[in-house]
């Protein structure tokens, strides 16, 4: 297997991939980093262009695919939703055929995931899911690099995700299903991970003999993990809900009574933003910050490998 066959392939599902795949392109997120702070030259996208669309804040996204393009040697170009109002000004189709004839690859940041999956029907460039409502896989990429380098291996380990199912908890799901390491999530009753996402997951599941637990109970889902796992209670585009559901995860919190119940060496992760004091404490996330800041930055070489590869 080689990742030379994914050129000018989308990434937008982690389904889309093998576990093979996902496993080298880590591998080379890994290798990209080293270079990197090797100062290596890494001209391995000389001369391309990269177009990143936000409908949505970022600021992680935002700059560790603008830097981590121009490490590559390309140059990168962000438009904001005000500037084009994807799918209003002018169709979704035409805005795909347009950015196509100008760019070698897109990022799209946006609400509904279907947008992202007809644009890419219409595209001849390869389209990047920077987020979507549906799933953040990107982001997935880099929490699994930070676990590889952390912990070596994916086998034998298990991750607990806390707090509301999510985009990135959909994405988390596959992503773990993917490498074979289990996982369980503690959701409030109605704020569970999408079902079709979980469906997917336990199928990746069987066939790498790994685990994909949903319980309600937080204390339930941290038991033996090795990997605690946090997001906001309120996503993008959720903020008219965020006292109603403040009041609904109180007690979900990632804290030091909850991870009590993990392995000794777990360690605590979070795709930030971070509200502490509601999601996470600030005492777990100081604790545990340099692994959450190593997450940060492993953003830029996990998506600097998936570019390398999609647009190379
Ligand atoms: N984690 C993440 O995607 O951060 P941004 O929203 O700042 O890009
Ligand atoms: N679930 C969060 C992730 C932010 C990176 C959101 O969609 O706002």
């Amino acid at each position: 297997m080689s990742l030379k066959n994914l050129k000018g392939k989308n990434f937008i599902n982690l389904e889309d991939f093998t576990s093979d795949e996902i496993e080298e392109l880590i591998e080379l997120g890994i290798k990209l980093k080293k270079k990197t702070q090797n100062n290596k030259d890494l001209n391995l996208l000389k001369g391309k262009n990269l177009v990143m669309y936000f409908a949505k804040p970022s600021l992680r996204t935002r700059l560790s695919f603008e830097i981590g393009a121009k490490k590559l040697g390309a140059s990168a170009y962000v438009i904001k939703q005000d500037e084009i109002i994807l799918g209003k000004r002018e169709s979704i189709e035409d805005t795909a055929r347009v950015i196509s004839k100008y760019a070698d690859g897109i990022t799209i940041r946006t609400f509904a995931h279907s947008d992202v999956e007809l644009f890419a029907k219409y595209s001849s460039i390869p389209v990047v899911n920077a987020l979507t409502d549906l799933s953040h896989p990107c982001q997935i990429m880099a929490d699994l690099m930070t676990i590889k380098e952390k912990f070596k291996t994916f086998k034998g380990l298990k991750l607990a995700y806390i707090g509301d199912g999510n985009n990135v908890t959909n994405s988390l799901l596959k992503g773990c299903a993917l490498v074979g390491m289990d996982i369980a999530t503690g959701t409030p009753a109605g704020y569970e991970p999408n079902s079709n996402q979980i469906e997917i997951a336990k199928k990746i599941a069987q066939k790498t003999n790994s685990k994909v637990e949903i319980f309600e109970s937080p204390y339930e889902a941290v038991k033996d993990a090795s990997v605690i796992y946090g997001d906001v209670w309120t996503s993008m585009g959720q903020e008219a809900e965020a006292e109603q559901r403040k009041a609904i995860f109180t007690g979900y919190q990632i804290n030091e009574n909850l991870t009590k119940d993990a392995n000794k060496d777990h360690i605590v992760l979070h795709c930030l933003p971070a509200h502490k004091g509601e999601e996470i404490s600030y005492d777990t996330f100081e604790k545990n910050q340099e692994h959450i800041f190593n997450q940060a930055e492993n953003r830029m070489y996990a998506q600097m490998a998936i570019l390398a590869t999609i647009m190379a």
